[in-house]
């Protein structure tokens, strides 16, 4: 079957800002301590440079920590100071209660995101903690006057500010941060984000909201609405507003059927409608008070790696949220992105989560090995649309999917590099032919494709799915042509 699609070149959608490219290290399982952050056998602790060397290439302009759940038992004074004199303490997230030695805290954080080139975004306490205990980190990290807390920083080695701009007030304050009922966080929220705005007034605040998900209960789904209601006279103080947006009907993780995959694919095209139902609600109650809508937790939860939750399948025992990532995650991922892009304009930030080992990560780890999952293949695939202009793509004919939706799908967008077309056959089964304009002189093409969909890397065979050039054809005056093997997912840039 033949697709042509149209792209709007004339009608930019607005500016794809990095930050919808950021991911997520939560104290979690293997995420961060042995995953990101493993030790020698002298005890020494250090990032992994293989894992580095992978983030820096993907790229990851941001990136959120220490949590999560974990979030809101955190103290950040735990994770300062000599490593071997740091307080241990229970490492507690998502049910799992680890002893935590407290080696990456706040400058190994730091530091990590200066070798990667990302933003660092902390998620504060609130569950746990108090105004002036997240004050105190705030100053910590930001100020450059020389109060007690910017010594001490500098005796721990940092005498230029860590100019952080990202915090997170709380995270699932309506579940894991505190079980609280809408109004009560709001109220909090209030407190602490004027507190904080004292310290320093150019911090961008994140009210936690809630989901959006398929399936969210009917409580949760007021759950923002009832926050910024509540916060009324000081919608000021709200700068982001969070909604996470996690996929759990896909079935499987990898011994799924063709209706569970077009299930997850359709579940992850959903996420579209969390942001703008999110957005609707922000233009009906905060009227002309922008407030930018932070996806910091999204992808795909496979029932092996959770104990709640739909999947008639068995759970893994015990629950390491690790899970595996096929070419169906990878696609998924593509059209989450899709509608990212097409949301750029209320969208502020995202982080898929997680970032290694833990949930749809990128990479993965087993002991030295180390590989990258379908998934970091397909964010690298849409690496030249970062910071570009997002244009809308029309399909003007082509196949269809079991439920009438079009089986190809794009996003594009243009950039000073030339204009990229990210392309995502979502049929099971059935090749497609692409024809589209762009006018231009020479094209390139990346392929991320497998023989199946439920494909994936392992540390015995890293690069099973991997990226394949492919091939551009001419079609006529400023058209250009490309074959997509079922259940595949293409860029190609024209420059
Ligand atoms: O990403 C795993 C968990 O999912 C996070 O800790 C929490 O915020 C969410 O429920």
């Amino acid at each position: 079957m033949e697709t042509t699609l149209n792209i709007l070149n004339n009608a930019p959608i607005g500016t794809i800002n990095p930050r919808l490219y950021g991911h997520f290290a939560e104290h979690l399982g293997r995420c961060c301590y042995d995953g990101l952050w493993v030790k020698d056998q002298q005890g020494k602790s250090s990032f992994r440079s293989d894992v580095l060397t992978a983030l820096k290439a993907l790229p990851v302009p941001m990136l959120r920590w220490p949590g999560g759940c974990y979030a809101d038992h955190y103290h950040w004074r735990d994770g300062i100071g000599p490593q071997d004199k740091r307080t241990r303490r229970l490492g507690m997230s998502c049910g799992l209660i680890v002893e935590d030695d407290n080696s990456l805290g706040t400058h190994e954080f730091i530091s990590l995101c200066r070798q990667i080139g990302a933003e660092p975004y902390l998620a504060g306490n609130v569950g746990s903690g108090t105004p002036q205990e997240l004050c105190d980190w705030l100053e910590y990290c930001n100020a450059a006057i020389n109060t007690s807390l910017v010594q001490e920083r500098r005796a721990n080695g940092s005498d230029k500010p860590f100019g952080v701009k990202l915090w997170g007030v709380g995270n699932e304050n309506w579940g894991c941060g505190g079980n609280y009922d809408s109004v009560t966080y709001a109220k909090e929220y209030r407190r602490y984000a004027t507190m904080l705005r004292h310290v320093d007034p150019s911090v961008e605040l994140v009210l936690g909201g809630a989901g959006g998900a398929v399936g969210t209960p009917d409580w949760l789904e007021r759950w923002n609405t009832e926050l910024i209601q509540t916060l009324n006279r000081n919608l000021d103080l709200v700068d982001h507003i969070s909604i996470h947006v996690y996929w759990i009907h896909g079935g499987a993780e990898s011994a799924f059927t063709a209706e569970e995959y077009y299930g997850l694919l359709g579940e992850a095209h959903h996420t579209e409608e969390a942001i703008k139902n999110t957005a609707q609600m922000l233009h009906e109650e905060a009227g002309n008070r922008k407030i930018g809508i932070a996806l910091d937790e999204w992808g795909v939860w496979h029932p092996e790696a959770r104990p709640w939750g739909p999947g008639q399948v068995e759970r893994r025992d015990p629950i390491t949220y690790e899970q595996a990532n096929t070419l169906r995650d990878a696609l998924a991922a593509g059209i989450a992105l899709e509608g990212i892009h097409r949301q750029c304009n209320v969208l502020s930030l995202a982080n898929l989560a997680q970032i290694v080992n833990v949930l749809q990560s990128v990479v993965n780890t087993d002991s030295q090995r180390m590989w990258l999952t379908p998934t970091y293949h397909a964010l690298h695939l849409h690496t030249a649309h970062i910071g570009a202009q997002a244009l809308p793509v029309e399909v003007a004919q082509g196949d269809s999917l079991p439920d009438g939706t079009s089986a190809v799908t794009a996003t594009a967008s243009t950039s000073p590099r030339g204009m990229a077309v990210t392309f995502i056959n979502r049929h099971y089964t059935d090749q497609a032919t692409v024809r589209f304009k762009a006018a231009g002189k020479a094209a390139s093409g990346k392929l991320l494709s497998a023989d199946k969909a439920n494909m994936g890397n392992t540390a015995d065979a890293p690069n099973a799915v991997h990226l394949v050039d492919l091939a551009v054809n001419r079609d006529g005056v400023d058209g250009w042509c490309v074959e997509l093997p079922p259940h595949s997912m293409a860029t190609v840039v024209i420059a």
